[in-house]
């Protein structure tokens, strides 16, 4: 049984190590294709693969077409818009990830962006704290938890929007609720977004809702790039100058924000919410134990097609 480890952007050395003990204890083989580029490479190396583990990487219908021996594959994370749902089912191929594991990072991510931003870029330049500041969750799964938990700690005032949660989570987790999403953006000074990606969430967040914002308003991103309406943002940005935008990874209009609002955002270079050993490790043997448990045991609890 062979398993592919494929990762355009590769796990920590200490994560592929585990990876390999839980998938070599088991009797598998693993094999590794990191740092590729193009989408054919992985689509040669997953042809004899019975099991693939990816990150972001995009499992397309290309890809499924030449893994001629795949029975799964897990996306070691928890964003699974990569992953083609239904291509994978015309391939008899199970899809499945692997939620909460990575979510700390994200959440440690939002306050390591917010902190830079508001103390200037520890340039001297006097900034601003976060005790009694408000702020929102845009959705309150996993990473929308931890962001509470850790706001809680710089004693904010915690919010959160959520449809999918009840007022009893939230108020478990130290939020309150919103009963729309316009009274979470009409609240917050700092809103960030913890949704995932999909034909509703897909360019929600925009002028409407960032033009009712507090001022000194901070919207952070450590979502997908593409819940943001761009054209929105920018018009927000045009009008309102105590605006900024902080987001893992940058806009399509990045090059817009470089000429014009020097100061008023961060971008990452590369998506590195879950870019730290502990969160490689957990998303990474969480995936391994997956695939060894489902071909052992048949367990499909964190299937995502049908
Ligand atoms: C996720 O959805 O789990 C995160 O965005 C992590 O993505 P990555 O594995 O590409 O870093």
């Amino acid at each position: 049984m062979k398993i592919l480890v494929a990762t355009e952007k590769p796990f920590a050395p200490v994560a592929i190590r585990q990876i390999r003990e839980v998938i070599e204890a088991a009797g598998f083989s693993i094999e590794l294709l990191e740092n590729y580029r193009k989408q054919e490479e992985l689509a040669g190396a997953v042809s004899d693969a019975d099991a693939l583990i990816v990150r972001s990487d995009m499992v397309t219908s290309a890809v499924l077409d030449a893994a001629k021996q795949l029975k799964i594959v897990v996306r070691a994370g928890a964003g699974y818009d990569n992953l083609d749902l239904k291509a994978c089912s015309e391939h008899n191929v199970i899809a499945m990830n692997t939620p909460g594991q990575n979510s700390n990072a994200v959440a440690e991510l939002v306050f390591e962006l917010v902190l830079f931003q508001i103390r200037g870029g520890f340039t001297g330049k006097t900034g601003t704290e976060l005790r009694g500041k408000t702020i929102g969750l845009h959705a309150f799964g996993n990473v929308g938890k931890y962001v509470a938990d850790i706001a809680k700690g710089f004693g904010m005032d915690i919010y959160a929007y959520d449809p999918f949660v009840s007022e009893r989570v939230m108020k478990n987790n130290n939020a309150k609720q919103c009963m729309n999403v316009e009274e979470l953006y009409r609240k917050c000074q700092y809103v960030s977004i913890h949704m995932p990606l999909n034909e509703r969430t897909v360019k929600s967040v925009g002028y409407d809702l960032l033009r009712q914002m507090p001022p000194n308003a901070c919207l952070i991103n450590t979502a997908r790039k593409e819940v943001i309406d761009e054209e929105g943002l920018l018009k927000a940005f045009e009008e309102r100058s105590d605006i900024s935008y902080l987001a893992d990874v940058a806009p399509d209009c990045k090059a817009i924000f470089a000429e014009k609002y020097k100061g008023r955002y961060i971008f990452t270079e590369k998506k590195m919410g879950a870019q730290t050993e502990e969160s490689n490790i957990n998303a990474g043997v969480a995936a391994a134990r997956q695939i060894v448990d489902y071909f052992k045991t048949g367990n499909q609890k964190y299937r995502l097609n049908k």
